[in-house]
Protein backbone atom coordinates (compact mmCIF):
# COMPACT_ATOMS: atom_id res chain seq x y z
CA UNK A 1 0.00 0.00 0.00
CA UNK A 2 2.78 2.24 0.85
CA UNK A 3 4.93 1.45 -2.24
CA UNK A 4 1.87 1.84 -3.95
CA UNK A 5 1.42 5.34 -2.68
CA UNK A 6 5.62 6.55 -3.26
CA UNK A 7 5.32 4.80 -6.73
CA UNK A 8 2.15 7.11 -7.47
CA UNK A 9 3.77 10.20 -5.85
CA UNK A 10 7.27 8.78 -7.58
CA UNK A 11 5.21 8.91 -10.99
CA UNK A 12 3.41 12.01 -10.61
CA UNK A 13 6.15 14.11 -9.63
CA UNK A 14 8.62 13.27 -12.60
CA UNK A 15 4.96 13.92 -14.94
CA UNK A 16 4.45 17.13 -13.55
CA UNK A 17 7.89 18.02 -13.58
CA UNK A 18 8.67 17.21 -17.86
CA UNK A 19 5.16 18.82 -18.37
CA UNK A 20 6.43 22.05 -16.67
CA UNK A 21 9.52 21.55 -18.43
CA UNK A 22 7.87 21.37 -22.38
CA UNK A 23 5.55 24.21 -20.91
CA UNK A 24 8.39 26.28 -20.29
CA UNK A 25 9.63 25.68 -23.56
CA UNK A 26 6.64 26.10 -25.51
CA UNK A 27 5.53 29.66 -23.64
CA UNK A 28 8.95 30.55 -24.50
CA UNK A 29 9.17 29.87 -28.13
CA UNK A 30 5.64 30.71 -29.06
CA UNK A 31 6.45 34.34 -27.59
CA UNK A 32 9.40 34.53 -29.31
CA UNK A 33 7.52 34.29 -32.16
CA UNK A 34 4.70 36.14 -31.75
CA UNK A 35 7.79 39.06 -31.26
CA UNK A 36 9.55 37.87 -33.87
CA UNK A 37 8.87 40.98 -35.73
CA UNK A 38 10.82 43.05 -32.96
CA UNK A 39 13.48 40.46 -32.39
CA UNK A 40 16.35 40.07 -33.70
CA UNK A 41 18.04 36.55 -34.70
CA UNK A 42 20.76 37.18 -31.79
CA UNK A 43 17.80 37.55 -28.86
CA UNK A 44 15.31 34.49 -30.66
CA UNK A 45 18.75 32.48 -30.33
CA UNK A 46 19.10 33.79 -26.83
CA UNK A 47 15.76 32.73 -25.68
CA UNK A 48 15.62 29.84 -27.09
CA UNK A 49 18.85 28.87 -25.18
CA UNK A 50 17.69 30.04 -22.17
CA UNK A 51 14.27 27.97 -22.67
CA UNK A 52 16.66 24.71 -23.58
CA UNK A 53 18.44 25.53 -20.31
CA UNK A 54 15.46 25.53 -18.36
CA UNK A 55 14.20 22.60 -19.65
CA UNK A 56 17.18 20.75 -18.72
CA UNK A 57 17.37 22.03 -15.11
CA UNK A 58 13.84 20.53 -14.92
CA UNK A 59 14.76 17.28 -16.15
CA UNK A 60 17.93 17.21 -13.79
CA UNK A 61 15.30 17.84 -11.16
CA UNK A 62 12.93 15.18 -11.81
CA UNK A 63 16.14 12.54 -12.32
CA UNK A 64 16.73 13.93 -8.61
CA UNK A 65 13.93 13.08 -7.23
CA UNK A 66 13.36 9.57 -9.34
CA UNK A 67 16.71 8.43 -7.66
CA UNK A 68 15.41 9.50 -4.63
CA UNK A 69 12.17 7.64 -4.53
CA UNK A 70 13.67 4.60 -6.06
CA UNK A 71 15.84 4.61 -2.57
CA UNK A 72 13.07 5.02 -1.07
CA UNK A 73 11.38 2.56 -2.66
CA UNK A 74 13.86 0.23 -2.31
CA UNK A 75 14.26 0.52 1.41
CA UNK A 76 10.64 0.11 1.62
CA UNK A 77 10.78 -3.01 -0.41
CA UNK A 78 13.61 -4.21 2.02
CA UNK A 79 15.89 -4.75 -1.01
CA UNK A 80 18.72 -2.26 0.49
CA UNK A 81 19.61 -1.94 3.79
CA UNK A 82 18.99 1.29 4.96
CA UNK A 83 22.15 1.29 7.36
CA UNK A 84 24.71 0.45 4.64
CA UNK A 85 23.90 3.20 1.96
CA UNK A 86 26.65 4.82 0.35
CA UNK A 87 27.73 7.60 2.34
CA UNK A 88 29.57 10.99 1.32
CA UNK A 89 31.36 11.21 4.54
CA UNK A 90 35.17 10.63 4.00
CA UNK A 91 35.50 6.98 5.57
CA UNK A 92 39.45 7.31 4.93
CA UNK A 93 39.48 10.19 6.72
CA UNK A 94 37.56 8.98 9.21
CA UNK A 95 39.88 6.24 9.66
CA UNK A 96 42.97 8.72 10.58
CA UNK A 97 40.71 10.69 13.03
CA UNK A 98 40.03 7.28 15.01
CA UNK A 99 42.99 6.21 14.74
CA UNK A 100 44.39 9.23 16.61
CA UNK A 101 41.45 9.24 19.07
CA UNK A 102 40.76 9.00 22.42
CA UNK A 103 39.55 5.30 23.25
CA UNK A 104 35.42 5.00 22.49
CA UNK A 105 34.34 2.02 23.39
CA UNK A 106 30.58 0.75 22.70
CA UNK A 107 29.10 -1.96 24.80
CA UNK A 108 26.73 -3.47 22.67
CA UNK A 109 24.70 -6.99 21.65
CA UNK A 110 21.26 -7.12 20.29
CA UNK A 111 20.03 -9.12 22.99
CA UNK A 112 18.48 -7.39 25.41
CA UNK A 113 19.33 -8.62 29.41
CA UNK A 114 22.96 -9.94 28.76
CA UNK A 115 24.54 -6.99 31.17
CA UNK A 116 25.77 -4.20 28.52
CA UNK A 117 24.55 -1.67 31.16
CA UNK A 118 26.17 -3.45 34.22
CA UNK A 119 29.05 -4.13 32.23
CA UNK A 120 29.07 -0.14 30.87
CA UNK A 121 29.06 1.69 34.58
CA UNK A 122 31.20 -0.96 36.17
CA UNK A 123 33.81 -0.17 33.33
CA UNK A 124 33.71 3.37 33.95
CA UNK A 125 34.40 2.93 37.52
CA UNK A 126 36.89 1.29 37.18
CA UNK A 127 38.76 3.63 34.53
CA UNK A 128 38.20 6.48 36.93
CA UNK A 129 38.51 5.02 40.57
CA UNK A 130 41.63 2.50 39.34
CA UNK A 131 43.17 4.39 36.39
CA UNK A 132 42.09 7.81 37.27
CA UNK A 133 40.49 8.00 33.86
CA UNK A 134 38.08 11.03 32.45
CA UNK A 135 35.30 9.12 31.38
CA UNK A 136 32.83 10.47 29.47
CA UNK A 137 29.69 7.97 29.62
CA UNK A 138 27.13 7.49 26.95
CA UNK A 139 23.07 6.16 27.62
CA UNK A 140 22.00 5.32 23.84
CA UNK A 141 19.76 3.43 25.32
CA UNK A 142 15.96 4.85 25.74
CA UNK A 143 14.79 2.11 28.59
CA UNK A 144 17.27 4.65 30.89
CA UNK A 145 18.85 1.61 33.05
CA UNK A 146 22.53 3.78 32.79
CA UNK A 147 20.38 6.99 33.43
CA UNK A 148 19.26 5.22 36.73
CA UNK A 149 22.41 3.41 38.06
CA UNK A 150 24.40 7.14 37.28
CA UNK A 151 21.75 8.85 38.55
CA UNK A 152 21.77 7.24 41.62
CA UNK A 153 25.44 7.98 41.65
CA UNK A 154 25.63 11.48 41.26
CA UNK A 155 22.89 12.18 43.17
CA UNK A 156 21.11 14.10 40.43
CA UNK A 157 17.33 14.55 40.81
CA UNK A 158 16.30 15.98 37.52
CA UNK A 159 18.00 15.51 34.55
CA UNK A 160 17.35 16.17 30.93
CA UNK A 161 17.81 13.12 28.40
CA UNK A 162 20.50 15.41 26.63
CA UNK A 163 21.49 11.67 24.74
CA UNK A 164 19.62 13.02 22.19
CA UNK A 165 21.76 16.43 21.08
CA UNK A 166 24.37 13.73 20.31
CA UNK A 167 22.42 11.88 17.94
CA UNK A 168 20.19 15.06 16.46
CA UNK A 169 22.85 16.70 14.82
CA UNK A 170 21.49 20.09 15.36
CA UNK A 171 23.95 21.62 17.93
CA UNK A 172 27.75 22.70 18.14
CA UNK A 173 29.98 20.49 20.13
CA UNK A 174 30.09 22.89 23.21
CA UNK A 175 26.65 22.93 23.14
CA UNK A 176 26.19 19.39 23.54
CA UNK A 177 28.65 19.05 26.14
CA UNK A 178 27.05 21.54 28.21
CA UNK A 179 24.26 19.06 28.69
CA UNK A 180 26.50 16.04 30.08
CA UNK A 181 25.88 15.68 33.86
CA UNK A 182 28.95 15.43 36.49
CA UNK A 183 29.17 12.12 38.04
CA UNK A 184 30.42 13.76 41.28
CA UNK A 185 30.85 12.45 44.03
CA UNK A 186 31.05 8.86 42.66
CA UNK A 187 33.00 9.63 39.74
CA UNK A 188 34.20 13.01 40.50
CA UNK A 189 36.38 13.10 36.90
CA UNK A 190 33.74 11.92 34.70
CA UNK A 191 29.96 12.91 33.39
CA UNK A 192 27.43 11.49 31.39
CA UNK A 193 24.88 11.56 28.92
CA UNK A 194 21.32 10.72 29.78
CA UNK A 195 18.64 8.88 28.39
CA UNK A 196 14.74 8.23 28.58
CA UNK A 197 11.51 7.21 26.79
CA UNK A 198 11.03 10.11 24.61
CA UNK A 199 14.56 9.39 22.60
CA UNK A 200 13.21 7.01 20.58
CA UNK A 201 10.61 9.63 18.88
CA UNK A 202 13.99 11.56 18.05
CA UNK A 203 15.82 8.61 16.64
CA UNK A 204 12.55 7.92 14.34
CA UNK A 205 12.26 12.07 13.72
CA UNK A 206 16.39 12.00 12.81
CA UNK A 207 15.98 8.19 10.62
CA UNK A 208 12.48 9.59 8.63
CA UNK A 209 14.22 13.07 7.98
CA UNK A 210 17.04 11.15 6.25
CA UNK A 211 15.07 8.51 4.47
CA UNK A 212 12.63 11.03 2.91
CA UNK A 213 13.88 14.25 2.29
CA UNK A 214 15.93 14.67 -1.33
CA UNK A 215 19.22 15.46 -0.57
CA UNK A 216 19.39 15.00 3.84
CA UNK A 217 22.44 15.31 5.35
CA UNK A 218 23.87 12.55 6.50
CA UNK A 219 23.14 11.22 10.12
CA UNK A 220 25.41 8.05 10.80
CA UNK A 221 27.93 10.12 11.74
CA UNK A 222 26.03 12.66 14.04
CA UNK A 223 27.35 11.36 17.24
CA UNK A 224 31.51 10.83 15.76
CA UNK A 225 31.29 14.36 14.53
CA UNK A 226 30.78 15.80 18.55
CA UNK A 227 33.18 12.78 19.97
CA UNK A 228 35.98 13.67 17.64
CA UNK A 229 35.92 17.19 18.30
CA UNK A 230 39.12 18.63 20.54
CA UNK A 231 36.41 19.82 23.14
CA UNK A 232 35.43 16.19 24.09
CA UNK A 233 39.15 14.90 23.08
CA UNK A 234 40.87 17.50 25.58
CA UNK A 235 38.50 16.69 28.48
CA UNK A 236 38.19 12.79 28.81
CA UNK A 237 40.64 9.94 28.39
CA UNK A 238 37.83 6.92 27.50
CA UNK A 239 34.18 6.82 26.16
CA UNK A 240 31.67 4.48 27.17
CA UNK A 241 28.66 4.14 25.33
CA UNK A 242 25.63 1.40 26.73
CA UNK A 243 23.97 1.06 23.33
CA UNK A 244 20.42 -0.52 23.24
CA UNK A 245 19.38 -3.99 21.85
CA UNK A 246 18.48 -2.86 18.36
CA UNK A 247 19.72 -1.67 15.06
CA UNK A 248 18.45 1.87 15.43
CA UNK A 249 19.66 5.52 14.67
CA UNK A 250 21.93 6.13 18.12
CA UNK A 251 23.19 2.09 17.38
CA UNK A 252 24.24 2.60 14.11
CA UNK A 253 25.69 6.19 15.34
CA UNK A 254 27.96 4.46 17.84
CA UNK A 255 29.09 2.26 15.73
CA UNK A 256 30.64 4.67 13.48
CA UNK A 257 31.70 6.75 16.27
CA UNK A 258 33.66 4.23 18.51
CA UNK A 259 37.35 2.83 17.96
CA UNK A 260 36.45 -0.31 20.23
CA UNK A 261 33.08 -2.91 20.66
CA UNK A 262 32.41 -4.54 23.64
CA UNK A 263 29.74 -7.68 23.15
CA UNK A 264 28.42 -9.38 26.84
CA UNK A 265 26.53 -12.36 26.32
CA UNK A 266 25.28 -14.75 28.59
CA UNK A 267 26.86 -18.79 27.79
CA UNK A 268 23.55 -19.69 26.22
CA UNK A 269 21.79 -21.23 23.14
CA UNK A 270 19.92 -17.89 22.85
CA UNK A 271 22.52 -15.79 23.27
CA UNK A 272 24.80 -17.36 21.09
CA UNK A 273 22.44 -16.71 18.31
CA UNK A 274 22.23 -13.28 19.49
CA UNK A 275 26.21 -12.55 19.87
CA UNK A 276 26.73 -14.27 16.31
CA UNK A 277 24.49 -11.99 14.66
CA UNK A 278 25.24 -8.49 16.74
CA UNK A 279 29.20 -9.82 15.39
CA UNK A 280 27.79 -9.88 11.98
CA UNK A 281 26.18 -6.93 11.81
CA UNK A 282 29.45 -4.89 13.17
CA UNK A 283 31.33 -6.64 10.67
CA UNK A 284 29.27 -5.02 8.26
CA UNK A 285 29.23 -1.74 9.63
CA UNK A 286 33.25 -1.85 9.83
CA UNK A 287 33.48 -2.87 6.07
CA UNK A 288 31.07 -0.26 4.79
CA UNK A 289 31.57 2.95 7.06
CA UNK A 290 34.04 2.69 10.01
CA UNK A 291 37.10 0.49 8.90
CA UNK A 292 38.69 1.82 12.40
CA UNK A 293 36.12 -0.47 14.35
CA UNK A 294 37.92 -3.48 16.44
CA UNK A 295 35.96 -5.51 18.38
CA UNK A 296 37.35 -5.89 21.96
CA UNK A 297 36.07 -9.22 22.74
CA UNK A 298 33.07 -11.07 23.20
CA UNK A 299 32.18 -11.58 27.15
CA UNK A 300 30.59 -13.93 29.28
CA UNK A 301 28.56 -12.73 31.57
CA UNK A 302 26.22 -14.07 34.21
CA UNK A 303 28.53 -17.20 34.76
CA UNK A 304 27.85 -19.46 37.80
CA UNK A 305 31.22 -19.60 39.28
CA UNK A 306 34.39 -17.77 39.15
CA UNK A 307 37.23 -20.38 38.95
CA UNK A 308 35.32 -21.96 36.10
CA UNK A 309 32.58 -23.11 33.72
CA UNK A 310 30.03 -25.68 34.05
CA UNK A 311 29.50 -28.32 31.68
CA UNK A 312 27.22 -26.21 29.93
CA UNK A 313 28.65 -22.73 29.56
CA UNK A 314 31.75 -25.11 28.46
CA UNK A 315 29.62 -25.99 25.76
CA UNK A 316 27.91 -22.82 24.56
CA UNK A 317 31.13 -20.96 24.58
CA UNK A 318 32.78 -23.72 22.16
CA UNK A 319 29.77 -23.34 20.06
CA UNK A 320 30.28 -19.72 19.57
CA UNK A 321 33.83 -20.19 19.28
CA UNK A 322 33.25 -22.48 16.28
CA UNK A 323 30.78 -19.88 14.47
CA UNK A 324 31.95 -16.44 15.07
CA UNK A 325 34.74 -17.11 11.78
CA UNK A 326 31.30 -17.77 9.80
CA UNK A 327 30.00 -14.18 10.78
CA UNK A 328 33.17 -12.25 11.49
CA UNK A 329 34.56 -13.29 7.86
CA UNK A 330 38.25 -12.36 8.34
CA UNK A 331 41.05 -13.17 10.82
CA UNK A 332 42.20 -11.56 13.25
CA UNK A 333 38.26 -13.07 14.50
CA UNK A 334 36.96 -11.61 17.61
CA UNK A 335 38.65 -13.10 20.96
CA UNK A 336 36.22 -14.42 23.74
CA UNK A 337 37.23 -13.05 26.83
CA UNK A 338 37.82 -16.30 28.52
CA UNK A 339 40.26 -15.52 31.49
CA UNK A 340 38.56 -12.36 33.00
CA UNK A 341 34.24 -13.31 32.42
CA UNK A 342 31.82 -11.58 35.01
CA UNK A 343 29.69 -13.72 37.38
CA UNK A 344 26.09 -13.50 38.39
CA UNK A 345 27.18 -11.96 41.65
CA UNK A 346 24.09 -11.15 44.29
CA UNK A 347 25.62 -7.67 45.11
CA UNK A 348 24.85 -6.66 41.19
CA UNK A 349 21.23 -7.45 41.48
CA UNK A 350 20.78 -6.35 44.89
CA UNK A 351 22.02 -2.23 43.93
CA UNK A 352 20.88 -2.38 40.46
CA UNK A 353 19.38 1.26 39.90
CA UNK A 354 20.81 2.19 43.21
CA UNK A 355 24.43 2.70 42.69
CA UNK A 356 27.60 1.25 41.19
CA UNK A 357 28.53 -2.30 42.41
CA UNK A 358 31.94 -1.52 41.91
CA UNK A 359 32.24 0.77 44.94
CA UNK A 360 30.01 -1.37 47.25
CA UNK A 361 31.58 -5.00 46.86
CA UNK A 362 35.01 -6.21 46.74
CA UNK A 363 34.39 -9.49 44.81
CA UNK A 364 32.88 -7.52 41.93
CA UNK A 365 35.25 -4.82 42.30
CA UNK A 366 37.78 -7.24 41.65
CA UNK A 367 35.83 -8.93 38.76
CA UNK A 368 35.88 -5.15 37.21
CA UNK A 369 39.24 -5.02 37.77
CA UNK A 370 40.59 -8.32 36.47
CA UNK A 371 38.33 -7.06 32.95
CA UNK A 372 39.07 -3.64 33.16
CA UNK A 373 43.04 -4.64 32.76
CA UNK A 374 42.34 -6.90 29.78
CA UNK A 375 40.33 -3.99 28.01
CA UNK A 376 42.99 -1.40 29.06
CA UNK A 377 45.96 -3.48 27.52
CA UNK A 378 43.79 -3.28 24.26
CA UNK A 379 42.33 0.38 24.31
CA UNK A 380 45.47 2.06 25.78
CA UNK A 381 47.88 -0.22 24.66
CA UNK A 382 51.18 2.56 24.91
CA UNK A 383 50.29 2.79 28.33
CA UNK A 384 51.86 1.31 31.22
CA UNK A 385 49.80 -0.99 33.37
CA UNK A 386 49.15 -0.26 36.87
CA UNK A 387 50.47 -3.07 39.15
CA UNK A 388 48.50 -5.67 40.52
CA UNK A 389 46.86 -4.73 43.44
CA UNK A 390 46.53 -7.99 45.13
CA UNK A 391 46.42 -8.14 49.05
CA UNK A 392 45.85 -4.51 49.03
CA UNK A 393 42.42 -3.59 50.74
CA UNK A 394 39.69 -1.96 49.24
CA UNK A 395 40.34 1.99 50.34
CA UNK A 396 43.66 1.75 49.21
CA UNK A 397 43.21 0.04 45.54
CA UNK A 398 40.08 2.66 45.19
CA UNK A 399 42.89 5.74 45.46
CA UNK A 400 43.33 7.11 42.10
CA UNK A 401 46.76 6.54 40.56
CA UNK A 402 48.51 9.16 40.08
CA UNK A 403 50.86 7.79 37.40
CA UNK A 404 48.11 7.02 35.01
CA UNK A 405 48.16 9.41 31.85
CA UNK A 406 46.29 12.53 31.82
CA UNK A 407 45.52 14.27 28.72
CA UNK A 408 44.82 18.18 28.28
N1 LIG B 1 26.72 -10.20 36.82
C1 LIG B 1 25.46 -10.01 37.26
N2 LIG B 1 25.00 -10.64 38.33
C2 LIG B 1 23.74 -10.48 38.78
N3 LIG B 1 22.85 -9.66 38.19
C3 LIG B 1 23.24 -8.99 37.08
C4 LIG B 1 24.56 -9.14 36.55
N4 LIG B 1 24.66 -8.35 35.46
C5 LIG B 1 23.47 -7.75 35.31
N5 LIG B 1 22.61 -8.13 36.28
C6 LIG B 1 21.21 -7.73 36.41
O1 LIG B 1 20.52 -8.25 35.29
C7 LIG B 1 19.60 -7.31 34.74
C8 LIG B 1 19.98 -7.03 33.31
O2 LIG B 1 21.27 -6.46 33.27
P1 LIG B 1 21.61 -5.20 32.38
O3 LIG B 1 22.99 -4.80 32.67
O4 LIG B 1 20.55 -4.16 32.53
O5 LIG B 1 21.51 -5.86 30.92
P2 LIG B 1 21.31 -5.17 29.49
O6 LIG B 1 21.85 -3.80 29.59
O7 LIG B 1 22.08 -6.04 28.57
O8 LIG B 1 19.86 -5.21 29.18
C9 LIG B 1 19.70 -6.07 35.65
O9 LIG B 1 18.68 -6.16 36.59
C10 LIG B 1 21.05 -6.21 36.32
O10 LIG B 1 21.08 -5.63 37.61
MG1 LIG C 1 20.84 -1.97 29.11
Amino acid sequence: MLGDLTSLVTELTIFGAIFAALGTGVTIFLGGMRLGKNLSQKSIDEKLEQAAEAALQDKQRADALETHFQQVQDVLDGSVNIWLRPTSHDVGQHYKQLHKSIPILTVANFKGGVGKTTVSANLAAYFELHLNKRVLLIDFDYQGSLTEILMAASKQAKLEASAIGLISGQHAPEAVLAKSYSLHPELPQSRFFPCFYGFNKVENQVLLRWLTQPNAPEIRFNTHNYLSDPIVQRNFDVVIIDAAPRLMTATINAACASTHVLIPTMLDGLCTNATINTLGVFHELKAELNPALEIVGVLPTFVAQSQRLSANETEALEQLRQLIPSYWKKAPFPEIISDAWICRKAAISRIAGNGLAFSTDNDVRDMFIALGDKISARIFPNEDRPTPDAGIGYAASVTPIASARRRG
